[in-house]
């Protein structure tokens, strides 16, 4: 089962966004998760293009780009372009989720879907052996350094109860709360991509914390 650290870049320090790059290269992080808000689906707004560019420059891991906004659809090729390797939206924000997953596998990168953690895991069913990875909000979307919400361990359980029913191959990845107490849970629990802003920037050694989360 792949084990993988996504660092959520939203908790770097924006004024050095070179150096974090430069870390997350270094580390055993094998993503770089890039939250791009809108002021309208949720209420922060964080950042866009430019900055996705600037960072795909500096960064050779994936660019795992989780996108809280309204009408993704509109902007999946600019995502693409930017250098998005794997693109998430949130099904609440489209109306039509099948046709959204398509668009954006012709772009030849990766899919994801995610929820918030109100919305009920079942609505998922229809989309798991259609997509390269389902996202759990583990906190709700909007801001980094809130805290993990327990009854997410009940929704992994659902969720990995759908994907076997469907017979379907998508990544869980989880997204809130995420830190050096609760990732070996949630590894064992069958999650495989951990996102972690707080627990990964705001500590004195990120990479040893890192490499820690994964072999705690
Ligand atoms: C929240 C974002 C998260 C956030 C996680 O809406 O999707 O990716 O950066 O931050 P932490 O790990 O600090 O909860
Ligand atoms: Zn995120």
């Amino acid at each position: 089962m792949s084990k993988i650290i996504s660092p959520s870049l939203l908790s770097a320090d924006f004024g050095n966004l070179k150096a974090a790059c430069e870390m997350i290269n270094a580390s055993e992080a094998e993503w770089l998760h890039l939250d791009v808000m809108d002021g309208s689906f949720v209420p922060n707004i964080s950042f866009g293009f430019p900055v996705i560019e600037a960072v795909k420059k500096h960064c050779i891991k994936p660019l795992d780009v989780h996108l809280m906004i309204v009408h993704p659809e509109k902007y999946i090729q600019r995502f693409a372009k930017a250098g998005a390797a794997i693109l998430t939206f949130h099904y609440e924000t489209v109306e039509n989720p099948l046709e959204v997953i398509e668009k954006i596998k012709s772009e030849g990168i990766k899919v994801g879907i995610t929820i918030n953690p109100d919305m009920p895991v079942s609505v998922l069913e229809e989309y798991v052996d259609k997509v390269d990875l389902v996202l759990l909000m583990t906190v709700f979307a909007g801001y980094g350094g809130q805290k993990f919400i327990e009854e997410s361990y009940t929704r992994i359980d659902e969720l990995k109860e759908i994907i076997k029913r469907k017979n379907a191959h998508c990544l869980i990845e989880v997204d809130g709360g995420i830190n050096l107490q609760n990732a070996l849970k949630l590894f064992d629990r069958g999650v495989n991509v951990l996102v972690a802003g707080n627990a990964v920037f705001k500590t004195s050694n990120p990479i040893e914390t890192i490499h820690s989360m994964l072999n705690t």
